[in-house]
């Protein structure tokens, strides 16, 4: 991508919840694509802690998760000179905005939501209000710095597609306020399976750790997890239906070596599952393994990962003032 000047920049615009160790799905969907928008945009990365109390955390957990989704930000190449890298609840427009926002967001909306459906199943004891509203707080990380295009997994479309709404509608009663934003979601990695259940999203908070692999997974329970995978009782190395698992770990294996599925089916024709997914072990523990020492270093010093959330806040803050004075002058509330 070619670099442009600060001032015909486009903004891009993301964010994780320090709500779990992070995934391989978190990496292929999200994280791994976030540094191909810093020369051509103008980007904001968020650690989302304020969305990660929706469902209870352990405080000195969130803590340390918190400096770890950071350092990983930086470790997966986002650098903090190029880019604005910061903790959500640091900038306090966020909240702010959100109420504002809430107010013209439908009950029915955000009823329809999947997330909002499968948390309340997964946490019956616990379907807070939060829970409900969280899409709104999103639409406020998202329209506060007025992103374009907003690089997510296939299981925050339908989140995105409510910020736009929200977006739509503020700028339809008050004349246009807010840049509507796109979503960018990857042609190959945006949903990746567990590997347990592979019609299941892999995801951060399942009990099942054969399931999920950790960015921060060791090589060999990279390996051993992959050589546990669910397959199905056929033999071939082919992406077709039926074979949830054998795709996921072709998409899995694309991602990581760029080959697409015809050139895989080639690569592994008469041979078995367990070579293949040996195969997928030792790419994916090849690619991580760069961004885990990355991590490491980052990790640990902690005063520098904290310079540079004072700075992301810092600069974060700039941006979120001026929509919020705008949205309140709209509104009609009285600046002084
Ligand atoms: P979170 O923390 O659940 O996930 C972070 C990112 O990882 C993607 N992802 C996946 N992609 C592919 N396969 C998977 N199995 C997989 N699991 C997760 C997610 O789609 C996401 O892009 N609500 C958001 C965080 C958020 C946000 C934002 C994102 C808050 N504010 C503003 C973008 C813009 C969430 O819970 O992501």
């Amino acid at each position: 991508m070619s670099e442009n000047t600060a001032a015909e920049r486009k903004t891009a615009l993301s964010g994780i919840q320090p709500s779990g160790n992070l995934t391989l799905g978190n990496y292929l969907g999200a994280l791994s694509n976030f540094s191909d928008f810093t020369n051509e945009y103008n980007c904001f990365y968020c650690v989302v802690d304020l969305h990660s109390i929706t469902v209870r955390q352990v405080p000195a957990e969130l803590r340390r998760r918190t400096y770890e989704v950071l350092a990983l930000y930086i470790a997966c190449g986002l650098d903090p000179e190029k880019c604005t890298l910061f903790v959500q609840s640091h900038v306090h427009e966020h909240a702010e905005l959100s109420w504002m926002l809430s107010c013209f967001t439908m009950f029915g909306e955000l009823s329809r939501m999947t997330q909002f459906k499968d948390k309340s199943a997964k946490h019956a004891d616990n379907i807070n209000a939060g829970l409900f509203t969280y899409p709104v707080l999103m639409a406020a990380d998202i329209l506060l710095y007025q992103a374009d295009v907003i690089p997510i997994g296939q299981d925050q479309k339908q989140h995105l597609e409510l910020a736009r709404d929200i977006a739509e509608r503020f700028n339809g009663v008050f004349s246009p306020t807010f840049t509507v934003p796109e979503p960018y979601i990857p042609k190959v990695g945006a949903n990746i399976m567990s590997l347990a259940e592979p019609t299941k999203k892999m995801s951060k908070s399942d009990t099942n750790e054969n399931a999920v692999i950790r960015i921060l997974d060791d090589r060999d329970t990279v390996i051993r997890k992959f050589r546990r995978a669910v397959t199905d009782s056929d033999t071939s190395v082919r992406y077709a239906d039926g074979k949830d698992g054998i795709k996921n770990l072709m998409t899995i294996y694309s991602c990581f070596t760029g080959k697409d599925y015809a050139e895989i089916e080639r690569e592994f024709e008469g041979k078995g599952y367990g070579d293949f997914k040996t195969a997928v072990g030792e790419v994916t523990a090849d690619g991580l393994a760069p961004v885990q020492k990355r991590f490491s270093e980052f990790m640990a010093d902690k005063a520098y990962l904290e310079t540079v959330m004072r700075d992301g806040a810092e600069k974060a803050s700039r941006t979120a003032r001026k929509t919020v004075s705008k949205v309140k002058r709209k509104l009609g509330f009285v600046t002084l």
